[in-house]
């Protein structure tokens, strides 16, 4: 039975005074990824006083032993070039929340301009940068939103129908469901990318995907009309390269790409399908388990998220999510292209 409370961070509840914004265009801009600054022997993050344990051999990190409120600039650089390289990085016991909104902000900053959410609430007094993630019993939760489904898990990219595509993004929580649930997993696109085969992957290089933000969130929250006609939309590569690791990733996003081009309707459906299915595996994805203090960073070019909305009926679950805009995804194939001639 649940037992009615009130939230831990009152201050954090979610508004929107201003009802719906159409701020979601963002127009091309040479980014920094901070990343690329960073000292890869990470002094600052794996030293004798953090504890680093990978989750799996091939998705993400779990860290101890280290303030990110305390990192330096560089320290931040190598927390996005670890970011980059493991997926996802879940820093514990820390004590982010109660920074404040403008330190917050501050840091997420430092890897570049922040996303501005058309809909989503944020805390009095801040802005649309802030993503606040809430359900309780008047609110209700995801479920509610998306109607009746045998499965809620939906993976996705955040943001990904504009040119410059979301960087390392910081998500945290203030209040987790009391009786447990609601964690978040991940899964690594690079490996999702590496099993295929060498004559798959070659067919996958060819092609680019249609990115909107008419999603399915979005429909959910504004309507499939108002969705459609405010729809911001992009084409990126299906195989981008990362632009700190240089892998190739499987950019794909089930939400928000649901065509390739120059296929038709059909050949698209199934060959998503397909890897839709395929980036599920559990080979490559790992599921991150909220404490009170977690703080969790991934790289959105690396790896895609779900949320679990399994926590009872009614339950309070509170987070934040701030988002950084980082580079425009490049085609795999140029790189590749470029080896084949050298
Ligand atoms: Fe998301």
């Amino acid at each position: 039975m649940l037992i009615r409370t009130d939230p831990l961070y009152p201050s954090y509840l979610p508004t929107r005074p201003e009802g719906y914004t159409s701020n979601i265009d963002v127009p091309f801009f040479e980014a920094d990824e901070r990343a690329l600054r960073a000292d890869p022997a990470l002094p600052e993050l794996d030293n004798g006083s953090t504890q680093l344990t990978n989750i799996t051999p091939r998705v993400g990190t779990e860290i101890r032993g280290i303030q990110i409120s305390s990192l330096s600039k560089d320290g931040l650089d190598q927390l996005a070039l670890l970011a980059a390289q493991r997926g996802v990085l879940v820093f514990r016991n820390q004590d982010f929340a109660d920074i404040g909104p403008n330190r917050q902000r501050d840091i997420v900053r430092h890897y570049g301009p922040l996303h501005l959410h058309p809909t989503m609430g944020y805390p009095e007094g801040t802005g649309p940068e802030f993503h606040v993630v809430y359900a309780d019993e008047k609110v209700g939760s995801i479920r509610d939103l998306l109607g009746p489904h045998t499965s809620y898990d939906l993976w996705h990219v955040d943001q990904t129908f504009t040119p410059n595509t979301p960087g390392p993004t910081f998500f945290w929580v203030l209040e987790t469901p009391a009786n447990g649930g609601g964690d978040t997993a991940f899964t690594n696109l690079a490996a999702a990318y590496e099993a295929l085969s060498p004559a798959f992957r070659e067919t996958l290089l060819g092609l680019d995907l249609y990115h909107t933000s008419a999603s399915v969130g979005e429909i959910g929250r504004i309507g499939t009309e108002r969705a459609l006609k405010e729809a911001v939309n992009t084409i990126h590569p299906l195989v981008i390269e990362h632009p700190v690791t240089r892998k190739p990733v499987l950019f794909v996003n089930p939400t928000i790409a649901q065509r390739v081009v120059g296929f038709k309707p059909e050949e698209s459906a199934h060959l998503l399908n397909f890897l839709h299915s395929h980036i599920k595996s559990l080979d490559f994805s790992c599921r991150v388990r909220w404490e009170p203090g977690t703080v969790v960073v991934w790289d959105q070019r690396t790896v895609a998220h779900s949320a679990v909305p399994d926590f009872e009926e009614g339950a309070r679950r509170h987070m934040v999510r701030i988002i950084p805009y980082g580079a425009k995804p490049r085609a795999a194939r140029d790189s590749i292209a470029q080896v084949h001639q050298n």
